[in-house]
C-alpha cells in the first residue's frame, strides 16, 4: 500500500506526487489536453484513463524487450506508480514520416518517408516554445553529457524498431513521437509517457490520424480515436 504525498509538479497533462517511499512517485494522468504551447486547452473526458492504460501497456512491452523504464505499476484507472528520475531537460523526437514541425521548419514535403528514422532533440522549455537543439548545445549548457546523448539516441531508435513493429502488425503507422529520459543510479531510464498525446499514429489503409492531431486540427473524436488504437493493440480500457 502506497500513500500519496506532496504534489511535486503539475504539468499540462499529468500531475506528479511524492509517496511514502522516497524513490517512488505517483503519476496522475489528467483529462487536460493542450497544444500549441498551451494556447489551446480542453479537458477530454476519459483521456486520462486511456493514456494511463495505454502507457502501461507500451512501457511493459518495452521492458519485456530490454528497455529499462520508470513504470512500476498501474494503481488506479488514471494513476501509476513510477520510479523517481532526475529528468534530462530534453525531448527526444523520432520521425519515420515527415509531418508537423519539420515540414514548417524545413519546407520538407508532407508525407515524405525517411529512409532511416530521423532523430531530433528539443529543449524542454515552454517559455521558449521547446526549441530544436543539437548535441553541442546539450554539452555546452550541461543539460547532459556526450555519453548520455549517445545512450538516449541509441535507446530511442531501439524503441522505434520495437514500436513500429507492434503498430504495423495491427494496421497502424507510427509516424513520429517524443520520449523523455531520466537518470537513476547511474542509468539512463525511459521516463514520462508514451501515449497518443505524444506521437502521431496513422491508419495504414486510410491515412486517418488517430492521435493528438485530431485535437490540434479540431477533427473531433479525439478520445474515441485513442480508444481505437488501444483496442487494436489489445489494451483493455
Ligand atoms: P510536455 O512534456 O508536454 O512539454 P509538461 O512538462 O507539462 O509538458 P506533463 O506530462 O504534464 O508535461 O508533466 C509531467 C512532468 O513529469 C514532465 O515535466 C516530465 O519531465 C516529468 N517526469 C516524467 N517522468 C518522471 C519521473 N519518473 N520522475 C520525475 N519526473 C518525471
Ligand atoms: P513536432 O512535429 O516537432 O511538433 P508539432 O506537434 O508542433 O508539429 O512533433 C513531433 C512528434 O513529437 C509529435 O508526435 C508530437 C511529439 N512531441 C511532443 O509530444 N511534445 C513535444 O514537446 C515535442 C517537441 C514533440
Amino acid at each position: 500500500m502506497i500513500n500519496k504525498g506532496n504534489l511535486l509538479s503539475e504539468g499540462k497533462a499529468k500531475s506528479l506526487f511524492e509517496t511514502d517511499q522516497q524513490e517512488k512517485l505517483l503519476m496522475v494522468y489528467r483529462d487536460d489536453t493542450s497544444a500549441f504551447d498551451g494556447k489551446k486547452k480542453e479537458a477530454l473526458k476519459g483521456k486520462g484513463e486511456i493514456n494511463n492504460k495505454f502507457n502501461a501497456h507500451i512501457m511493459k512491452y518495452l521492458e519485456d524487450n530490454g528497455i529499462q523504464t520508470h513504470h512500476i505499476e498501474t494503481i488506479s484507472e488514471n494513476e501509476s506508480l513510477v520510479r523517481r528520475l532526475d529528468m534530462l531537460p530534453v525531448e527526444c523526437v523520432v520521425r519515420n514520416i515527415a509531418t508537423g514541425s519539420i515540414c514548417r521548419r524545413l519546407g520538407v514535403k508532407q508525407g515524405l518517408v525517411f529512409e532511416e528514422p530521423l532523430f531530433e532533440f528539443f529543449l524542454k522549455d515552454d517559455d521558449l516554445g521547446d526549441p530544436l537543439i543539437n548535441d553541442n548545445h546539450i554539452i555546452a549548457f550541461k543539460w547532459g553529457t556526450a555519453d548520455e546523448i549517445e545512450i538516449m539516441k541509441e535507446k530511442t531508435l531501439i524503441i522505434n524498431g520495437l514500436l513500429c513493429k507492434i503498430f504495423s502488425e495491427v494496421g497502424l503507422t507510427l509516424v513520429d513521437y517524443k520520449v523523455e529520459f531520466g537518470r537513476s543510479g547511474g542509468d539512463i531510464i525511459l521516463g514520462d509517457e508514451f501515449t497518443p498525446d505524444g506521437c502521431r499514429i496513422w491508419d495504414k489503409e486510410t491515412g486517418e490520424s488517430l492521435d493528438k492531431d485530431r485535437f490540434r486540427k479540431d477533427l473531433g473524436d479525439v478520445v474515441e480515436s485513442y480508444q481505437i488504437v488501444a483496442h487494436k493493440l489489445g489494451i483493455s480500457i
